[in-house]
């Protein structure tokens, strides 16, 4: 999944490889064992032809002495010639095929008159027959010229020695094969139920906590702890987008808009719950009308706890800022997505600038020489030094919300050091994984002159130390637009009714803004193809996206938004029929009321980013599914998968993987969907973003307090 961790298929899959392999080898040894016998049985029949005629040839002198003598010499002879078992019987024939002697029982089919006119010359003659008995050989040779001498032997014995021994090779295979079947499958489900079990007890364990226990982080716990280890400071975040948007209506009334954004959908209730200032450009249309006579707006609406501080931008700035430098040089650069970086100098120089217009802004805001001040992401890898240099005592956290690349691609920045310096203004730096903080690292061995300090995560540059560790993100819990009191039940009637399905049907939904790294095309593509693999879909599976457009001004979205609707007109062309069509494109904004509301209505959830640092969709997918309805299907390529471990994880650009985890997702029994589902609710109720910030906080308390001390120690150390 990762291995496609369709647990169940991927055993679907290796119980049909196997099957097939005994199957294989069964006819293999079946057709062997045939040959063998039949070769086996011609060397055998060979020996005792050969042993037939030795007896026969060795007798013939002695024969010849007494066949005109003494008739009870002559009977002597053939009992002494029959005296092995196998011999059916001998007889004794006259020159003119009369019988002169012969033992009791001999095979009349062998007579004197059936087998003389076959005897010629001194070899003799021999054959092979079936009698009813079975087979058997018949050996006649000529005795000088008085007669010949017969001598039948039974050859039945062959045959059922062969067959025992062919019935040994076959139960031995069939254990074999059971062997082959059973140990990996009884491998596999020990495995995975040694897995459920684990799940389960940390599930048991979580569920035992009280809602409001001291282990379980919450808005109030967050509180608690900056109230404790930070004095209640007042927090500062710096982030490119603001929380909430004013917009102005075509009726002309004003609307408050929830962006969509991961870095607005986890840090909202952290800043509802610690309060203070959120700095962020104000980009609604309605935005300026909206604040105060110091760009303040206090949000959220009918909640107002903390404020937004509006910094406007010129069109120049925004457009070399945000989308030149920002969205189209370091988003295609730590994104593994196959979109070539632009770095125009230009765009650099209005990074530079805004970052300088932001990081004034925010310490402006600042109440004390020494805030707690948050930076959010790639828009500000330079605030951090700036802040740094006009609040030196600052508390500066960064929290990168996107992936960090190798120090190769990295590399073809063409003013990398200037963002590594940047970001080393920071005292805590946050990635969502370790692979990311080791990128960085390796990044900053290869390309600036400091000391990393491995033992604790840290560099040190010029005196000053930048704590590098992974904090993966996440959502509030419980998510309030979960709790509308609007049922499962209820939210699929309303989905279906907007979408006109049967009542039969079935529903996959995607959330995303149209951005190329989120893997639309391929989700779209991966819908088609199991449309193709799996006609039984045809006519009942919807997939609905609702895709929010972003970015539009870059060349690069514009091609990709063109490039869904056309293929979404394709698929549509090709499998669609009275009134169904395979793929709704809902190419608009959706609130997040909205967005919840096709979450609860939806079969599954595919989430097919081709790099994504987290990615909250699926996390809040998870956590719209009260009900313990529905499947996740899952990119490999997000942070979410490290954590969502029981969601269906594939990778994006393998459509029949992706189809066959949809077709998978579509047809699991409940019972099964409900303990994925409980499990993966169970890791993000302990692992939320309360605990998130609760965790960057408390090592900056941590960090305070260390630097406290030694400045005390060496303010004394100077006195002294
Ligand atoms: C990603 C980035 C965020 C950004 C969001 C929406 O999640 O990490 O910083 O806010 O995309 O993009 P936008 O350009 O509309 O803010």
């Amino acid at each position: 999944m990762r291995y496609f961790s369709i647990e169940s298929s991927q055993m679907r899959r290796m119980a049909q490889f196997l099957l097939a392999l005994v199957l294989g080898l069964a006819l293999l040894t079946w057709a062997a064992s045939s040959v063998v016998r039949t070769t086996a049985q011609e060397w055998f029949e060979r020996d005792v032809n050969s042993r037939a005629r030795l007896a026969l040839a060795g007798a013939r002198p002695s024969l010849a002495a007494a066949w005109n003598g003494d008739p009870g010499a002559l009977r002597a002879q053939i009992v002494a010639l029959n005296r092995d078992e196998r011999v059916m019987g001998v007889a004794l024939c006259n020159a003119d095929f009369t019988v002169r002697a012969s033992t009791p029982g001999f095979p009349e089919a062998f007579g004197c008159w059936a087998v003389g006119s076959r005897v010629r010359g001194e070899d003799g003659w021999s054959s092979v027959a079936t009698l009813p008995t079975g087979r058997a050989s018949v050996n006649a040779v000529p005795v000088e010229e008085l007669g010949f001498a017969v001598l039948v032997q039974d050859l039945s014995y062959i045959e059922r020695r062969e067959s025992q021994a062919q019935t040994i090779l076959l139960v031995t295979f069939a254990l074999l094969a059971a062997l082959a079947l059973g140990v990996p499958m009884f491998v596999a489900r020990w495995v995975r139920s040694g897995r459920r079990a684990e799940l389960r007890k940390v599930r048991m364990e979580m569920e035992e906590q009280p809602e409001d226990s001291s282990l379980q982080w919450n808005a109030e716990r967050l509180k608690r702890t900056l109230n404790r280890h930070l004095h209640g400071e007042k927090i500062v975040i710096l982030s490119n987008r603001e929380p909430y948007l004013h917009v102005r209506k075509a009726d002309g009334s004003i609307e408050v808009q929830h962006p969509a954004s991961g870095l607005v959908t986890a840090l909202e209730p952290v800043m509802r719950a610690c309060s203070g200032t959120w700095v962020a450009h104000g980009a609604g249309s309605a935005d300026r009308e909206t604040v105060d006579r110091f760009d303040r707006v206090r949000v959220p609406p009918g909640e107002e706890s903390y404020d937004i501080r509006r910094v406007w931008l010129t069109e120049e700035q925004e457009q070399g800022y945000y989308y030149g430098f920002s969205n189209e040089g370091l988003w295609p650069l730590c994104h593994v997505a196959h979109a070539r970086p632009q770095f125009r100098a230009e765009d650099w120089r209005q990074y530079r600038e805004v970052n300088q217009k932001f990081a004034d802004a925010v310490c402006d805001e600042a109440d004390s020489d020494d805030p707690v001040i948050l930076v959010q992401d790639y828009h500000f890898a330079l605030a951090p030094a700036m802040i740094r240099k006009r609040l030196p005592a600052a508390t500066v956290i960064v929290f990168w919300h996107i992936p960090w690349p190798n120090a190769e691609r990295l590399g073809i920045c063409p003013w990398r050091d200037e963002l590594l310096e940047g970001l080393l203004g920071s005292s805590i730096l946050g990635f969502h994984t370790q692979l990311h903080c080791n990128n960085f690292f390796e990044a900053v061995d290869r390309y600036l002159e400091t000391r990393i300090d491995r033992e604790h995560h840290a560099v040190v540059r010029q005196g000053h130390r930048t704590l590098v560790r992974p904090y993966p993100i996440s959502i509030e819990w419980p998510v309030r637009w979960a709790e509308t009191g609007e049922t499962a039940a209820e939210s699929r009637a309303r989905v279906f009714a907007d979408l006109g399905l049967k009542p039969n049907a079935l529903l996959g939904v995607g959330v995303d803004r149209l951005d190329y790294t989120k893997g639309i095309e391929e989700r779209l593509e991966a819908v088609e193809t199991l449309l193709e693999r799996y006609p039984e879909f045809r006519g009942r599976f919807t997939f609905v996206q609702l895709a929010a457009p972003s970015r539009t001004k870059i060349e690069r979205y514009r091609l990709l938004n063109e490039s869904v609707e056309k293929l979404t007109e394709r698929i549509n062309a090709r499998f669609g029929q009275d009134g169904y069509s395979p793929i709704v494109l809902l190419r608009a904004h959706h609130e997040p009321p909205d967005v919840f509301r096709y979450f609860r209505a939806a079969d599954l959830c595919y989430v097919s980013s081709l790099h994504d640092g987290m990615n909250l969709v699926a996390k809040e997918f998870v956590a719209a599914r009260g009900d313990l309805k529905g499947v996740l299907v899952l990119s490999e390529f997000t942070g979410a998968a490290r954590e969502l471990t029981e969601a269906l994880i594939v990778n994006p650009y393998d459509m029949e993987a992706a189809s066959e985890a949809m077709m998978v997702a579509l047809t699991m029994p409940a019972e099964e969907q409900r303990d994925r589902m409980r499990s993966m609710r169970a890791v993000i109720t302990q692992f939320n973003v309360y605990r998130w910030a609760g965790k960057m906080l408390e090592d900056a308390a941590r960090l305070r307090s260390q630097e406290r001390v030694a400045s005390r120690l060496s303010a004394r150390s100077l006195v002294g």
